[in-house]
């Protein structure tokens, strides 16, 4: 396993994490905690966020984990408000949270479920944003990572509505980028390949055959780890990134390289 981040890169810093509590979110926790920040991690799995805390804690980190739907604009504004009531300050924020909606085709994909993508995946991000850039603007600086995909990059025929969210999160991204760039705030996207989470165990039971498909995929020949894409994220959250803004990074052994 790679070492999930500089030591500290973020002492004294504060970072939020949706989507903490599972997979690239868990990882991302544990590698700003490793960085020096203490750490708020945000879910509806308590179990898992409950866990997450506890692993960071263990390796003597600062965390603490609120119950957080990212769909519901007054749960995100009263995480991001517990998130500086607890540690003082929001320096870094990792918008994670994510669903896939299944691998499906166009057609096949129903209303609700496209509604239900766009609601965690778009106006998550949405509502984590604005909540958050309130409080940066007022500390006169921060940096934002959303999580995107190399579905926001690329076509993914299976995952029509997915694709349309990552997207839709990697042009959210641009816009806030442009619109405080001059008032301290760094606003950066993450486009991971397929990573080895629970997300993608769910393709491969639903797809058995998708397995070698995604071996494959990536021109270096292997999934990835959640410790890789959460290398990026602090690094990106960190001044060592000063000067990149409104990019969208993949992360993805070279695939939307093809
Ligand atoms: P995961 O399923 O392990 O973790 C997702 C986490 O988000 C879970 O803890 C879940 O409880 C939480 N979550 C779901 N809905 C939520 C909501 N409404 N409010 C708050 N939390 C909620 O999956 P993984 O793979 O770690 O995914 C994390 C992010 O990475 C997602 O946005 C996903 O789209 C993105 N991603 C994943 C890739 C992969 O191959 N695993 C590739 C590219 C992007």
């Amino acid at each position: 396993m790679s070492d999930p981040a500089t030591p500290s890169l973020l002492i004294g810093k504060t970072a939020l994490v949706t989507g903490g509590s599972s997979g690239i979110g868990r990882a991302a926790a544990l590698a700003f905690a490793h960085a020096g920040a203490a750490v708020m991690v945000a879910d509806i799995d308590v179990d898992g966020g409950t866990e997450t805390i506890a692993l960071i804690r263990r390796q003597g980190g600062s965390a603490d984990f609120i119950e957080t739907d990212v769909t519901n604009a007054v749960e995100v504004d009263a995480m991001v408000a517990a998130t500086v009531d607890r540690f003082g300050r929001l320096d870094c924020a990792f918008n994670n949270a994510g669903i896939s909606g299944g691998w499906v085709s166009l057609l096949d994909c129903d209303d609700a479920t496209f509604d239900r993508v766009m609601a965690v995946n778009v106006k998550g991000v949405w509502h984590c944003l604005r909540a958050q850039l309130h409080v940066m603007l007022d500390q006169g600086n921060g940096a934002i990572v959303n999580m995107a995909s190399v579905a926001g990059l690329i076509g993914t025929p299976m995952l029509p509505a997915y694709g349309a969210s990552k997207h839709a999160v990697v042009g959210l991204t641009k816009s806030a980028a442009l619109g405080y760039a001059d008032r301290g705030i760094r606003v950066n996207a993450v486009c991971p390949g397929f990573i080895n989470t629970p997300m993608v165990d769910g393709f491969i039971e639903q797809v058995l055959a998708l397995a070698d498909r995604v071996q494959q995929s990536a021109p270096v020949g292997r999934i990835g780890q959640p410790d890789e894409v959460a290398a990026t994220v602090v690094w990106l959250c960190s001044d060592a990134a000063s000067f990149i803004n409104g990019a969208a990074v993949p992360i993805d052994g070279g695939l939307t390289a093809r």
